[in-house]
C-alpha cells in the first residue's frame, strides 16, 4: 500500500496578491487538522533552493487573514528555472521529509510546479494567487477583487477632479498580459474608453472619438488603460493624443503597485480560505498536480499542465457593453 502524505510545504511565488495570507492560513490549519506537519517555504522557490524552510503551527498563522502581502514572502526565482536549482530544491525538501507542495501564485509559478512535479516525486497543488485574473479554469483568482476595488476607489477620486476641471484623464492600471483589472475597474467607474492587451487598440478611432467629443463639449473623460496594452502604456498614449489634439486638457495617473497591497476584501478572504482547505484535501486524496479553481461558485480542479497552456479570453460582448454604456 502507498504511504500517505504526512508532511507538506506551502509557498507563495511571483507577484504577491491580497488574500495570499488567508490561503496560507487555510492550508496550515487544514493540514494540522488532518494530523499533517506543515512547513512554510520562504520567498517562493528561492526558499526551496536555499533551504529556508520553517515549521508552521496553528499560532504561526494567527492574525494574518486580514493582511495584504504574504507572511512567507515571495520572489521570482531564476535558479529554479535551471535543472541544478531544482535538484537543490528537491534535496532540501527531502531533508525536511516534505512529500507534497501547495504553490500559491500565478501562471509563472504554475509553470515551475509543472516542471518540478514532472521531474521529481513531489506532487504539487496550485492555488491561483494573482491580481491579474489571467488563469483559465477559474472565475476568480485570489487578490483580483481587492486589486480591482483599489483601482475603482482611485478612479472615482480621479473623476471628481476630472469633472472639476473638465479634463481628460488617462489612468493606467496593472496587467502586463491581461486586461481584467482595466475592464472591471473601467466598467464600474463609467470609463469612456478601456484599452486592454487582449484587443487591438485602434488609435485612429480613439483620436476621431476625442475630436468628436471636443466638438460636442464632452470634456470630462476617463481612459482606463492596462499597462500591457498593445499600443503601450498611459504615457505613450498621452503623448500621441496631445500631438494630434493639442488643445486637450489631459493628465496621466499611473496607479501601479498600490493595487497589489492592502487588506484583502471579504471575497478574497473567502475564496482563499476555500481554496486553501481544498488544496490540502487534494493532497490527501492523491488528486495530484492540479490547481484549484472556483467556477460557478463550485470548487473545480484543472491539471496544472493545462493551466499553463490556456489563457482567459475576453469576449467581444464586453467591449460592446463598454461602448454602449460610455456615450
Ligand atoms: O502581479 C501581476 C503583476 O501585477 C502584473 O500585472 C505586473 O506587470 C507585474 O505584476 C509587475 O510585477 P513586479 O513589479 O513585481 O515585477
Amino acid at each position: 500500500m502507498k504511504k500517505k502524505i504526512t508532511k507538506i510545504g506551502v509557498l507563495t511565488s511571483g507577484g504577491d496578491s491580497p488574500g495570499m495570507n488567508a490561503a496560507i492560513r487555510a492550508v496550515v490549519r487544514t493540514g494540522i487538522y488532518h494530523g499533517l506537519e506543515v512547513y512554510g517555504i520562504m520567498r517562493g522557490y528561492t526558499g526551496m533552493v536555499e533551504n529556508e524552510i520553517v515549521k508552521l503551527e496553528n499560532r504561526s498563522v494567527a492574525n494574518i487573514i486580514q493582511r495584504g502581502g504574504t507572511m512567507l514572502k515571495t520572489s521570482r526565482c531564476y535558479e529554479f528555472l535551471t535543472p541544478e536549482g531544482r535538484a537543490k530544491a528537491y534535496e532540501n525538501l527531502k531533508k525536511h521529509g516534505i512529500e507534497g507542495l501547495v504553490i500559491i501564485g500565478g501562471d509563472g509559478s504554475f509553470k515551475g510546479a509543472q516542471i518540478f512535479s514532472n521531474e521529481y516525486d513531489i506532487p504539487c497543488v496550485g492555488l491561483p494567487g494573482t491580481i491579474d485574473k489571467d488563469i483559465a479554469g477559474t472565475d476568480f483568482t485570489i487578490g483580483f477583487d481587492t486589486a480591482v476595488n483599489t483601482a475603482v476607489e482611485a478612479i472615482d477620486k480621479i473623476r471628481d477632479t476630472a469633472d472639476a476641471h473638465d479634463r481628460l484623464f488617462i489612468v493606467e492600471v496593472m496587467g502586463r498580459d491581461a486586461g481584467y483589472i482595466a475592464l472591471h475597474s473601467g466598467i464600474s467607474t463609467g470609463a469612456e474608453h478601456i484599452l486592454i492587451p487582449e484587443k487591438k487598440t485602434k488609435v485612429a478611432d480613439l483620436i476621431a472619438s476625442f475630436q468628436e467629443k471636443e466638438k460636442r463639449k464632452k470634456l470630462v473623460n476617463i481612459i482606463v488603460i492596462a499597462e500591457g496594452d498593445d499600443f503601450g502604456g498611459a504615457d505613450e498614449l498621452a503623448k500621441l493624443l496631445k500631438k494630434e489634439i493639442p488643445q486637450l486638457d489631459l493628465r496621466v495617473c499611473i496607479l501601479g503597485h498600490i493595487q497589489r497591497g492592502g487588506a484583502p476584501s471579504c471575497f478574497d478572504r473567502v475564496i482563499a480560505s476555500r481554496m486553501g482547505y481544498h488544496a490540502v484535501e487534494c493532497l490527501l486524496e492523491e488528486r495530484f498536480n492540479v490547481f484549484i479553481g472556483i467556477v460557478n461558485n463550485k470548487i473545480c480542479y484543472t491539471p496544472i499542465n493545462e493551466a499553463v497552456k490556456k489563457k482567459q479570453r475576453i469576449s467581444d460582448e464586453w467591449m460592446k457593453i463598454v461602448k454602449i454604456l460610455a456615450t
